[in-house]
């Protein structure tokens, strides 16, 4: 497969990933979720890579959300299949991991941005970073995993909260609602997800696959089945057709 849109390098027991289209703020199209899927395949089989971090190119942004110019003129059926090949992919992939997986937020994660965080094992925020949901604004819902893995995170009351305002909240308040781990400046970002990779490292790795089994074991996936459903129905309607019209244009959306 041709790489283009993200980089990869391997340390010791570390491949390091960095999602890079920083001109469009790292957007997720479904090209960097293949890739991001090829490289996650090609560590699960490599004995000598225990933990796996994940950035964005450049000071400004993790991930700004799913690619929305590549979506905006889709249909239903089209919103639906975009949103399951994105679970399936990357977002489950990541959760079920058979090894941990830590975000190093460096930015804004929002929408699919802020779900690949919550998909991860650990999130490490640099301390400008800005983290929402803002989907309802574009007329869609979150549809990588965001309805469940936020509200299994900080409970239901916030993520209604988070999910129905859209709105961004900062590094230190994620921090206090649990959703990241840490929040150190952005020059020091990359040397806490290494220091906690190498406590992780120190253990047993069939002990560190097995924890995270358990622990996802609490979680069904008739939620996030539901998601996708709900997110696709949102394609195509009037209000989806302005949210987007509203974003790419620059301009606040009429709803
Ligand atoms: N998709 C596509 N392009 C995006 C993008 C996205 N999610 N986010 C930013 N970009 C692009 C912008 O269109 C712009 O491109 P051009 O130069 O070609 O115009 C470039 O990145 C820089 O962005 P801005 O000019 O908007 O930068 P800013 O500093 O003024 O604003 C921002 C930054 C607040 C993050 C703003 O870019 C923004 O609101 N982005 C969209 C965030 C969003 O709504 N994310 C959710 C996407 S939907 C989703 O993720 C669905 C899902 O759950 C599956």
């Amino acid at each position: 497969m041709q790489i283009e849109n993200i980089q990869f390098k391997q340390e010791g027991a570390i491949m390091y990933i960095t999602i890079d289209r920083e001109k469009q703020l790292n957007a997720l199209n479904k090209k960097t979720i293949l890739e991001l899927n090829h490289v996650l395949c090609l560590c699960e089989s490599d004995d000598d890579i225990r933990v796996l971090i994940i950035t964005g190119a450049g000071s400004k942004a993790f991930v700004a959300g799913a690619d929305i110019k590549e979506f905006a003129n889709f249909s239903k059926r089209e919103g639906t299949e975009l949103s399951r090949f994105g679970h399936e992919l990357l977002f489950d992939k990541i959760a079920t991991y058979t090894k941990p997986v830590i975000a190093a937020i460096n930015g804004y994660a929002l929408g699919g941005g802020l779900e690949l965080a919550l998909a991860t094992q650990i999130r490490i925020a640099s301390d400008n970073a800005k983290m929402g949901q803002p989907e309802v604004s574009l007329g869609v819902i979150p549809g990588y995993g965001g309805t469940q893995r936020l509200t299994q995170l900080v409970g239901k009351g916030k993520a209604m909260e988070l999910i129905l305002t859209g709105e961004m909240i900062s590094a230190k308040e994620a921090l206090a609602l649990g959703m990241v781990n840490y929040v150190v400046p952005q020059e020091d970002l990359l040397i806490k997800a290494i220091e906690m990779a190498n406590k992780i490292i120190k253990n047993s790795p069939r002990a560190v696959r097995k924890s995270i089994q358990a622990i996802n074991a609490t979680y069904g996936n008739i939620g996030l089945l539901k998601e996708i459903e709900l997110f696709g129905s949102c394609f195509g309607s009037e209000e989806f057709k302005e949210g987007v019209s509203a974003f790419l244009e620059k301009r606040k959306p009429n709803f």
